[in-house]
């Protein structure tokens, strides 16, 4: 089955609730927050409080993406304000290990990213311990970036590998998701698909998006 999670990234922030519950109400698996500091990306965009603000909107789960350096720093915070997953990069974590190890002593789920330039053998040593993967398909930092194709095959050995150690963990996939290439990411493996621009847009309502986009995906 395949989940959609919308990020609110390209949402309206001066009604941030209602387009959290426009996407809960289309049938969104989850909210995905794109949490940037300005450092480990050039963007500046949501705190702990937001993360707050949306959880009293919709009953569906957050998905924290914290691009932002030393996340292990904020991990209370996002889990007070109600993160159902907290998903750190790996770029941004000498000690992955012990973050990943941090959030899930939270009770909550430790997802960990990758840009388009890391390697998916960079995630070896911390399978064991990861809940959720997500390959970003652009370099983070914005919405309404184009889809790096060249991700597509670092999906399908991450996939294959998943499958060859018989690990059930969940391939989400961010940056550039919409009607054309989520069925090219499903077919190497994703699963989980992060959309902000091409679920919040003057195209179409919340629901024919996430609509369109979920009969791509599942064609
Ligand atoms: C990194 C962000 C974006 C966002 C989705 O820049 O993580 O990828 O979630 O943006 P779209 O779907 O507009 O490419």
């Amino acid at each position: 089955m395949i989940q959609i999670e919308a990020s609110i990234l390209s949402a309206d922030f001066g009604r941030l609730g209602e387009q959290a519950r426009q996407a809960e109400a289309a049938g969104a698996d989850a909210i995905q927050i794109d949490v940037m500091d300005g450092r480990f990306v050039p963007n500046i965009t949501f705190g702990a409080g937001v993360v707050r603000a949306v959880r009293s909107n919709v009953e569906i789960p957050l998905d924290v993406h914290l691009m932002i350096v030393e996340p292990e720093r904020h991990v209370s915070a996002f889990v007070d304000a109600g993160a159902g997953r907290l998903i750190v990069h790996q770029e941004a974590c000498p000690h992955l290990h012990r973050v990943l190890q941090s959030i899930r002593e939270h009770n909550i789920e430790a997802g960990v990213s990758i840009n388009p330039g890391t390697p998916v053998e960079v995630l070896e040593e911390v399978l064991a311990m990861t809940d959720f993967i997500q390959i970003m398909t652009v370099n983070p930092g914005w919405g309404g970036q184009k889809f790096l194709e060249s991700q597509l095959g670092k999906i399908r050995q991450l996939h294959d590998q998943l499958k060859k150690r018989k690990l059930n963990i969940p391939i989400a996939v961010d940056g550039g998701i919409g009607v054309t290439t989520a069925p090219q990411v499903v077919e190497v493996g994703a699963t989980v698909l992060v959309a902000g621009s091409s679920i919040y847009n003057e195209e179409a309502s919340v629901a024919d998006n996430i609509a369109a986009l979920r009969n791509s995906a599942e064609q």
